[in-house]
């Protein structure tokens, strides 16, 4: 039987999780895979995590060298975490011929096209599905599963954290602040929570999956980013009185016009799958030309789920002898001839506060219709004095004319707008 030998860099969460199913499985990995995956090395710095995992201490590595020029080690694992060191250990490891398996979405999407340079020149392999959305196998259905599809359409919800906060915040009506302390007391939330909460977290996975999804390279600098930081429970409140869901959504879409790609809260129609998805739990909505609709629904996040992806990389990098890179030109930059949509259409959710007096709504109404923005839902909420709260769902706008509307709006002194939201079509 073929035996393969991996080294593991880090473990933390998902280093961890993946040690115990590699160790956990390796009977059943040899009955059903035919390949005895055996963990030859680890590199942690601390000794006593190791220790506690079970990890022998004649099998925690030093430094990098030790693993990366031993001839038992066919793969590295790399679940670091964070760009710099990561960067320098996994180029390390595939110059030496090393096949890499990685879980950092940053490492991928920022220097994905530096990495396959050297995989590809040491002939090693590069396999990152724990990268994107935890255990969910968005990206081997990508590569082998709707292969066969031109994907006009991905839509997904791909941060646990910020739906675990939105979901608390339509669950049980609590503030942004609330929500956030609680996931940072479970444990989704970090102690500064910026890279998931701003939604850069969801923009590298989105880079990732968009460069896969329309086989061109989708920079980071390319896609449209807008967090959950400033979300009102108001809002959320009008919102699921009005038939939607807020969710933080990742959407790429590509079309004649060109490739849009963009992360941001986002209502969605409560019959809508992915309005279901609550919690920590992610999914993925593709739309591809022959197959339709496809959805995929799991854990984006922990230590199992996101071990069992990268075990996943670990078995098939071990049952194939060719090597599976990007289906596109991985280059820094996207490719001259790409286009892409900046100014992207969408329908939209506004809070005003008017005054409550005769004609109001109609010189509303008529100023966005200047701005060739149409108005598909308006439910006066509540009044408070002479003021009062006007919710309005548009009908699909360009981005550009809907802003244009909001400015004069405001500068007219008819309405203050306080919130503007996408509604997903
Ligand atoms: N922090 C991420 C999330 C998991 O909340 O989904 C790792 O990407």
């Amino acid at each position: 039987m073929k035996k393969i030998g991996v080294s593991i860099l880090g473990l933390g969460v998902v280093g961890g999780g993946a040690y115990k199913i590699l160790t956990q499985h390796r009977e059943f990995y040899q009955r059903t895979q035919d390949v005895d995956i055996v963990v030859e090395s680890v590199l942690e710095k601390n000794r006593a995590r190791a220790l506690a995992l079970g990890v022998p201490e004649e099998r925690i590595a030093s430094n990098i060298a030790e693993v990366v020029f031993d001839p038992d080690v066919n793969i590295v694992v790399e679940v670091i975490g964070g760009v710099e060191d990561a960067r320098e250990y996994v180029l390390a490891a595939l110059n030496a011929g090393k096949t890499v398996v990685t879980s950092n979405k940053e490492l991928v999407c920022k220097f994905s096209h530096e990495l396959e340079r050297a995989a590809k020149r040491h002939n090693a392999g590069l396999y990152f599905e724990a990268s994107c959305v935890g255990g969910v196998p968005i990206i081997r259905t990508l590569l082998d599963g709707v292969q066969a599809n031109r994907i006009s359409s991905m839509m997904g919800i791909i941060n646990g954290t910020t739906n675990y906060i939105l979901t608390k915040m339509t669950k049980e009506g609590t503030t942004y602040e609330e929500a956030l302390a609680d996931a940072q007391r479970l444990g989704f939330a970090e102690a500064d929570p910026t890279a998931d909460v701003e939604g850069y977290d969801a923009a590298y996975k989105l880079s990732i999956l968009s460069s896969l999804a329309f086989h061109t390279k989708v920079p980071l600098a390319k896609v449209f980013r807008e967090g959950i930081a400033g979300v009102d429970k108001e809002d959320i409140g009008h919102g699921n009185s009005l038939g939607y869901e807020l969710k933080l959504l990742a959407v790429g879409k590509q079309s004649e016009a060109g490739i849009e790609v963009r992360v941001h809260p986002a209502f969605v129609r409560k019959e809508h799958p992915l309005a279901n998805v609550d919690g920590s739990f992610n999914a993925v909505f593709l739309t591809g030309d022959s197959v339709g609709e496809v959805m995929l629904y799991g854990r984006g996040a922990g230590e199992l789920p996101t071990g069992s992806a990268v075990v996943s990389d670990i078995i098939y990098a071990a049952t194939h002898n060719e090597n599976k890179y990007s289906t596109f030109k991985n280059t820094a930059t996207a490719d001259k001839d790409v286009k892409f949509v900046t100014d992207f259409s969408s329908a939209y959710y506004l809070r005003l506060n008017v005054s409550d007096r005769p004609g109001v709504l109609a010189k509303i109404a008529s100023q966005f219709g200047k701005y060739g923005v149409s108005i598909d839902k308006l439910v006066q909420a509540q009044g408070a004095g002479d003021k009062a709260t006007v919710i309005l769902i548009t009908h699909e706008t360009h981005e550009l004319s809907l802003k244009n509307a909001v400015a004069k709006l405001d500068a007219l002194e008819i309405a203050e707008v306080k919130t503007v939201l996408r509604v997903a079509s």
